[in-house]
């Protein structure tokens, strides 16, 4: 660890702090009661329960989704709705299931993952689910590590040109959990075309932040599918999206998009794990979200409770850590959560003495796979769920904290 010579005074500091008695909890990106309120109009968004094919949305049936809800999902992935499935109350679900269809029975025209090792491409620091789901399921991960424009090119075509193994590459293209990172056009070019020697290598493209703007300029990211279209390698993407912090986390509805032959392939599996999804939630959320312009409109009700949250964040790190050597964090663009980068090995303490003080993060090492940054540099602020109040306390105790962590 790098040792700082620091005034005894943050010691005093960290101590008053303590005094406080926070109880805070961080540790993960949830969205705040305000925000959820935002869509308390789901409640009475109901207006009957047959969707406009005369489906009755309280019976069995229609396992890729309710036509006006994957007509909703096609426009905000900008993907035909046809390529749309609409199943389940949040993607994560979904993305756990491609992975098991993808052992059990294999992706279209290939044979069952399982028979041989697989390995999956992680760019880190990322989301501790995607690692989770694939230490569960024993898939090997590899590191990849992660630019501003995403992740390291060079390395991934390298890698997935050699080993037949890899099978596929988690990916969160825009406002990435927690480096905020949103993929260069040459970066999402690139994993479209890239030579690799599975032929049913899959990218797993978790477009969870698309539409979570904090700045005023809503970034884009170039469109997935249309690029693997492209590169003759069609089948090859998955995208996943849902409504879980545009309106209710977890009680949202969630869409994946992908070739035709991918939807196929998810609709045959997917109506042997099910009778149908939640229709009478999708009707609901058509309901409230009716179009883009109505979803962006919402999210932008959503940036105004965010930003200040981020904002009073950043500020706090700047006051109190701007001139510590070593230490870093993002400015995040959207998404949900702010990367402080410590000097090596530092960031376990750090939590430890939040903790101490009161606050819980989530645990150092989570972003990356098997719970272990091997730097133990990274610590995950996620700023939507305190209050304003709080979250700027939270900020100034997290500081402190890893001053004291420092100066050993
Ligand atoms: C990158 C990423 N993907 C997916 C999710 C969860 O999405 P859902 O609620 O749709 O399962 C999260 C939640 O934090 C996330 O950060």
């Amino acid at each position: 660890m790098t040792a700082v010579d620091l005034p005894s005074q943050h010691h005093e500091q960290y101590q008053a702090f303590k005094q406080l008695g926070l109880k805070l909890d961080m540790s993960r990106g949830k969205p705040a009661p305000e925000q959820l309120d935002l869509s308390n109009g789901l409640m009475a968004a109901l207006d009957g329960y047959k969707a406009a094919d005369g489906t009755d949305g309280r019976n069995y049936g229609g396992t890729i989704g309710l036509p006006e809800a994957r007509e909703l999902f096609g426009k905000l992935l900008d993907v035909p709705a046809a390529q749309v499935v609409v199943d389940s109350s949040a993607s994560l679900s979904l993305m756990h299931d491609v992975i098991i269809y993808s052992l059990l029975n294999g992706t279209p025209g290939n044979a069952p993952w399982v028979r041989e090792p697989v390995t999956f491409l992680c760019p880190v620091p990322g989301y501790d689910r995607h690692f989770a789901i694939c230490e569960a399921r024993g898939i090997k991960m590899i590191n990849i590590p992660m630019s501003e424009a995403g992740p390291d090119m060079d390395l991934v075509e390298k890698l997935v040109a050699e080993d037949a193994s890899i099978k596929g590459m988690w990916c969160v293209p825009k406002y990435s959990n927690p480096g905020g990172v949103v993929f260069s056009d040459a970066v999402v070019a690139r994993l479209a075309a890239m030579k690799t020697a599975a032929p049913d290598f899959r990218l797993m493209w978790d477009d969870a932040y698309r539409f979570h703007h904090l700045g005023e300029q809503k970034l884009e990211v170039a469109n997935i599918l249309d690029a693997c279209a492209k590169a003759g390698n069609p089948d090859r993407a998955i995208v996943f999206a849902s409504s879980s912090k545009v309106t209710w986390a977890g009680s949202g509805i969630a869409a994946l998009a992908a070739s035709p032959a991918n939807i196929a392939w998810w609709t045959k599996h997917a109506g042997i794990r099910s009778i149908g999804p939640d229709k009478i939630n999708q009707l609901r959320h058509v309901r409230l979200l009716k179009d883009v312009a109505t979803v962006e409109a919402l999210m932008e009700q959503h940036r105004l409770l965010l930003k200040p949250k981020f904002d009073a964040v950043l500020a706090q790190f700047e006051h109190y850590l701007a001139d510590v050597p070593g230490v870093s964090w993002t400015r995040p663009q959207g998404g949900y959560f702010i990367d402080l980068v410590t000097p090596d090995g530092s960031a376990k303490r750090t939590v430890a003495l939040a903790k101490e003080a009161g606050i819980t993060l989530t645990p150092a090492g989570a972003a990356f796979p098997y719970g272990n940054d091997p730097k133990d540099s990274h610590i995950r602020i996620a700023p939507s769920f305190p209050s304003l109040d709080e979250i700027t306390k939270a900020a100034q105790g997290i500081a402190l904290s890893l001053k004291v962590a420092l100066a050993g």
